[in-house]
């Protein structure tokens, strides 16, 4: 590390410390001196990161403004396929923590095949496109069951299909917020939501003006349930639980959780959009606890179909226990010159083709299809898990089924991060506490690839700085962005990183 370096990164610590410690410079941000140089510190993580984020620069033509005249689809297509096989190299060969999720060339086909037949249709107009109204509605209705919908119940599960996890999530806090105003006349909503739930509540609450309530989890890295009793209050509309949760991918206690908003008739969301398609197929001796509506108070459900139901990108489902619900989801408008307008979701016009291949990625797979990839996912799982607790330097979070996360006591976790990544691996790092995880897949489940990442992780860890130490590339940025007291500094970071990559 160069003096300058060194000296920089003292300052930092320093100002970190400052900050903690000084609550006047909670808006530090803004004195300018200082503001100077947080612009530079951003500056010089964007450097680094410059490749990355445009690594196409200077090998294709870039586009600021229309061509005069259209250009040949052969050219067309040809650029996207150079792109498009360069980063197939990254998760097909399962390199990739989540991201892709079948990956067989196989099914894709069939997936880009009916794409391609249903490329123009659009449920808004089911008088043009039934088709994608009945897949829709089949979707829905295979989804309940396969979560433990009772085909009998008075009031049967109603659904709809999303365009992905968020949206199912904030559909179905905009639902309990709307459902709680005018049942129980709530003005001020709250939403409990454990800490581990996916940042989509958190962007929910704040679209739809609900108090997040952020529940502590346990050392298991699940909600406490006392945590949770403790903050409910007479505004709660629901609370939330994950099967399992994005960061360390445990279950939540569902049933406790559950318990306790049914106790208080108030909504329980069970988030699985990451185990929705995966928990029903995990063979007995893993032992998953009940998650769906099996479960009673469980009032609604995501789980996502771009996930492990093994469709395209572009789809989840939103269940309700009891289908009536839908009512505060849906939006119609009677008065508009346009006509009688009517639409279940946020989009307007929805991509009918994401819904089609939906739906054919399903039949696809049927319930034989989802059983034999779970079961070998789950199996690269406990090799992964052995070989991850036979590294001395690494500990497993939590008790995980095959999306685990691990930290290091003695090493720079993001280091080690950062030194898989050198080895192809792109791995997703979490913070507080600081650990990294692999979502394992299909891709996974390939010969050789658990072997590789075992060892590979061995070699990254041997090679790694020790905990307190800087380490390479992306770790500073990493271990900055986990430290920063100030979160409305990280906050401005993210946005100036979104807005680089809309920079042509
Ligand atoms: C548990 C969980 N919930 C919600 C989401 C959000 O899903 P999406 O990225 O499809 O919006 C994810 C995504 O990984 C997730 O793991």
């Amino acid at each position: 590390m160069s003096i300058l370096a060194a000296l920089r990164s003292w300052c930092w610590v320093c100002l970190n410390w400052l900050i903690e410690r000084l609550p006047f410079l909670k808006n530090a941000e803004s004195i300018p001196g200082l503001s100077r140089y947080i612009e530079a510190q951003h500056e010089g993580m964007f450097a680094e990161l410059e490749e990355s984020i445009k690594p196409y620069h200077q090998r294709f033509p870039r586009f600021k403004a229309l061509p005069d005249q259209g250009l040949a689809a052969p050219q067309i297509s040809a650029w996207v396929r150079e792109m498009s096989s360069e980063e197939s190299r990254v998760w097909e060969q399962g390199f990739a923590s989540g991201s892709v999720y079948h990956g067989d060339r196989e099914h894709m086909a069939l997936l880009n095949e009916v794409y391609a037949l249903t490329s123009q249709t659009n449920p808004l107009h089911s008088d043009i496109w039934p088709s994608i109204n009945k897949f829709e509605a089949e979707i829905v209705a295979m989804t309940a069951l396969m979560l433990g919908a009772d085909e009998n119940a008075p009031a049967p599960v109603g659904g709809t299909v999303t365009s992905g996890g968020s949206e199912s999530i904030m559909l179905a806090m905009k639902t309990y917020r709307d459902y709680a105003r005018q049942k129980r006349g709530i003005k001020h909503p709250e939403a409990i939501i454990p800490l581990t739930a996916h940042a989509a509540f958190d962007k929910a609450c704040h679209y739809f003006t609900i108090k997040k309530i952020s529940v502590a989890v346990g050392s298991d890295y699940r909600a406490s349930v006392e945590a949770v009793r403790l903050a409910l209050s007479r505004n709660t509309i629901v609370i939330v639980g994950s099967a399992p949760s994005f960061p360390h991918g445990v279950i939540d206690p569902i049933a406790e959780l559950a318990a306790l908003a049914q106790q208080r008739g108030i909504g329980f969301h069970t988030d699985a959009c990451l185990g929705g398609f995966f928990l029903p197929w995990v063979p007995e001796k893993y032992q998953v606890p009940a998650f769906d509506f099996r479960v009673p108070g469980v009032s609604s459900i995501s789980a996502d179909t771009h996930k492990f139901g093994y469709a395209s990108k572009g789809s989840s489902v939103l269940l309700f226990r009891d289908g009536a619900m839908r009512h505060f989801q849906y939006f119609v408008s009677t008065e508009w010159p346009g006509g009688l307008y009517f639409s279940p979701t946020f989009a307007g016009s929805r991509p009918g083709a994401l819904i089609a291949q939906c739906w054919a990625a399903m039949l696809a797979m049927g319930r034989e299809g989802y059983q034999s990839s779970v079961a070998a996912i789950m199996l690269t799982a406990d090799y992964i898990k052995e070989g991850i607790r036979s590294i001395p330097e690494l500990e497993i979070l939590g008790e995980p089924l095959w999306v685990i996360a691990f930290t290091s006591k003695s090493r720079n976790i993001y280091d080690i991060m950062e030194r898989m990544s050198r080895k192809g691996w792109h791995l997703n790092g979490l913070h507080r506490p600081p650990c990294v995880h692999i979502c394992l897949t299909r891709l996974h489940t390939k010969p050789g690839v658990a072997e590789r990442f075992v060892e590979d992780l061995r070699a990254a860890t041997l090679e790694a700085s020790s905990r307190g130490k800087k380490g390479e590339g992306m770790a500073p940025v990493y271990g900055m962005a986990a430290q920063i007291p100030l979160r409305g500094l990280v906050a401005k970071f993210l946005k100036k990183y979104m807005d680089k990559l809309y920079e042509v």
